[in-house]
């Protein structure tokens, strides 16, 4: 194999960089040319595709996002879209392909694979939600901003004696909410695995009360009512919900805050730049030993390879003991 590219598709992650700048490097390295397309799948169906030198990858590492763009692309949905695609791949003499994002990435990449292209998918997602994995790029990042937040918002929580709902991001998944929780000391957590009890949440702030403690922090994953994405209009944001219900049922001052899209940015963790190494690493490894339709994760504190297919299978849920562990520490 001696061409190959290199995407990031689906919400951008803090990290990415790390991994487009391994993979090409290693690449180069192994007398391959590396390409990189801008504007994941609607940047290969239009063309927007350039050559990755040593010198195109140097300083990105500290940079979050994606230095080559990302974006949701309909028509590669489509026969037409998938083919003009693959066209472009093979007008460059590409045969290999590093695709890096969440599971809707990995599907686009499992089509490649269909077309004749070899490809690797690395986890790429502050969700955290894909199987095979226990950490994806930018979900270390993305829980640090939160903790922050939480932290700052503590502080005038306690000032007024105030309970904040503070809704995080996600998607159909409840990792940053959860972890979170158990590193914000929040006094409840709700996440989409799990049916919402708005009733405990009261009690929960009540019992804080009783015992001296006159601010709360209710952390709230933005899935719980049903998946973000589904153009439902910002009124009807998980927080909004919870934060009206308990401004009729709790005799406190209630203040919502939506913390979306600062959870994509920042400069990348130490975990997220090493991650983002390792992976981009392996994935040239596994596409010169002639590899098809396969991922990298973490496990076991070890870069590992599995099928893509198990993560597009089925998207990672929360451990339900960590869930009882937040609930037990929230209400002692
Ligand atoms: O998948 C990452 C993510 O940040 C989700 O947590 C969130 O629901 C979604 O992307 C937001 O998508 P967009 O950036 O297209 O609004």
């Amino acid at each position: 194999m001696k061409r190959i590219a290199i995407i990031t598709s689906g919400g951008d992650a803090p990290g990415m960089n790390a991994a487009i700048r391994a993979a090409t490097l290693t690449a180069i390295s192994s007398g391959c040319e590396v390409f990189g397309v801008k504007r994941g799948y609607q940047g290969l169906i239009t063309g927007e595709i350039m050559e990755l030198t040593s010198m195109a990858v140097s300083e990105i590492l500290h940079q979050g996002g994606t230095v080559l763009h990302s974006a949701r692309s309909k028509e590669f949905q489509t026969v037409e879209g998938r083919e003009k695609a693959a066209i472009q791949l093979r007008n460059l003499g590409v045969e290999g392909i590093i695709v890096i994002g969440g599971d809707g990435s990995f599907r686009g990449a499992r089509e490649l694979s269909n077309l004749g292209f070899a490809t690797v998918g690395i986890p790429g997602t502050i969700d955290n939600d894909i199987q095979c994995t226990d950490l994806s790029i930018g979900f270390d990042t993305a829980l640090n901003t939160v903790l922050d937040s939480i932290t700052k918002i503590r502080d005038t929580a306690v000032s007024h004696d105030r309970v904040y709902v503070v809704e995080v991001m996600g998607k159909n998944s409840g990792f940053i909410a959860l972890y979170a929780a158990l590193a914000g000391g929040a006094d409840a957590v709700l996440v989409p695995e799990i049916e919402p009890d708005l009733d405990q949440v009261i009690k929960r702030i009540h019992t804080v009360n009783r015992i001296g403690r006159r601010h709360s922090i209710v952390l709230v994953a933005e899935g719980v009512y049903g998946d973000p994405l589904s153009g439902r209009s910002f009124t009807e944001s998980a927080a909004f919900k919870v934060g009206t219900y308990l401004n009729l049922k709790v005799k406190k001052d209630i203040r919502i805050t939506i913390l979306g899209h600062i959870q994509r940015g920042g400069s990348p963790s130490a975990l997220d730049l090493t991650l983002g190494t390792r992976f981009g690493a392996k994935a040239v490894d596994v596409l010169l030993a002639g590899e098809n339709g396969k991922m990298v994760g973490w496990v076991d504190h070890d870069v590992q390879v599995s099928a893509m297919d198990e993560a597009i299978a089925r998207k990672k849920q929360v451990e339900p003991e960590i869930f009882k562990l937040a609930e037990i520490l929230a209400s002692t």
